[in-house]
């Protein structure tokens, strides 16, 4: 994969800015947990697989940082770092995940000395690390079955390389297919209000000469209505036990459409992603986001001073608009509940 998202170099985390993108690629060399709190919540570094990864190195960078002589200082340093991590954004259940995985290194291993469980921690986060990068390539080949040669493919946000540690979710499927040598076309919606899919997925598209036309999210309906799109993937950030999805604010939207002009609507998700104690998926917490992300996107203001403004980052489509969930264990259909139960080891 032409791109570098996040990585783990000379005990610091190396993380691609997103938030400079497409113009320009500048690479952070991580070395505080503030840092790495900020770089989450402001989308420096985003998508629900990378925030995981993100926050799995985070927790070994706290391990790093640590000057405490003593285990229980080493455990309380390493856990207050994973409280902050845990506050900077609550809908990708993937950081949650990833910071139960580490938070168990330290459980499962109270008589190591600090050395050591500073060395475990490292190896965890590298294995949920590589682990990703191997589910990306996993969910790509589950997925690239479903299209057919050629193919016209909408996405939402950025479900790609630079939300994973490889290539991607929904994009996964995209690079798969074109890896097999399918002629695969890309529509990707702008994304409001970060731009993520003008910014961003049409970047690593590009960038990997896969066919790419931006639109704005408010053209879905006329573009699918004149038959230009065959489905819709989308990545996701929970998925609730019943298999409805939290993703990007809009793909609810595109879902109804999808159903309107009988097109497939496929979500792309690590088992990670799942999360079975959320019955519903009104139950999934959704962020909301400063208003100044739509008074003054990309610095300019566009709504007069002092206008309400309401600003959810995700929303949730109901798995009855859902066609099929793909995962690294294969393509799960109706009901979600039993597949689920089916691929989770300890559901
Ligand atoms: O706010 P973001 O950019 O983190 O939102 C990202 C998304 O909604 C993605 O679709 C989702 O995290 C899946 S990424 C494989």
């Amino acid at each position: 994969m032409a791109v570098r998202t996040i990585d783990w170099e000379d005990d610091r985390i190396l993380l691609l800015d997103q938030t400079l993108l497409p113009t320009e690629e500048k690479y952070l060399r991580i070395d505080s947990i503030d840092v790495l709190a900020e770089a989450i919540q402001s989308l420096r570094v985003r998508g629900a697989p990378a925030i995981g990864v993100a926050a799995a190195l985070g927790a070994a960078l706290a391990g790093v940082l640590s000057r405490a002589g003593s285990r229980e200082a080493f455990d309380l340093d390493v856990r207050n770092a994973m409280d902050v991590l845990r506050a900077t954004r609550p809908t990708a259940v993937n950081l949650f995940w990833a910071l139960n995985r580490m938070k168990t290194i330290l459980l499962t291993n109270p008589l190591d000395s600090v050395p050591d469980l500073r060395k475990k921690l490292i190896a965890e986060a590298l294995t949920i690390l590589d682990e990703d990068r191997r589910i990306c390539r996993r969910i790509g080949r589950n997925g690239a079955n479903l299209l057919q040669d050629p193919i016209s493919v909408l996405t939402h946000c950025n479900a790609g390389a630079l939300a994973t540690a490889d290539y991607g979710t929904a994009l996964a499927v995209v690079y798969t297919a074109h890896e097999q040598g399918k002629q695969v076309k890309v529509f990707a919606d702008e994304t409001r209000p970060l731009l993520q899919g003008a910014r961003l997925t049409a970047w690593e598209l590009q960038k990997s000469k896969i066919d790419v036309t931006v639109i704005c999210d408010n053209m879905a309906a006329s573009v699918m209505k004149s038959g230009l799109v065959d489905c819709v993937i989308v990545g996701a950030d929970r998925i609730a036990a019943n298999g409805d999805v939290a993703n990007k604010i809009g793909t609810y939207g595109l879902a109804l459409l999808a159903r309107a002009h009988e097109i497939p609507f496929y979500v792309a998700a690590p088992l990670s992603t799942i999360d079975m104690s959320i019955l519903h998926g009104d139950q999934i917490p959704i962020e909301i986001r400063a208003a100044q992300e739509i008074t003054h996107g990309f610095g300019k203001q566009t709504v007069p001073e002092g206008v309400a403004v309401y600003n959810p980052a995700f929303d949730v489509t109901p798995h009855t608009l859902v066609s099929a969930i793909i995962t690294e264990a294969g393509v799960i259909r109706a009901p979600f509940q039993e597949g689920f139960h089916h691929v989770l080891p300890s559901s």
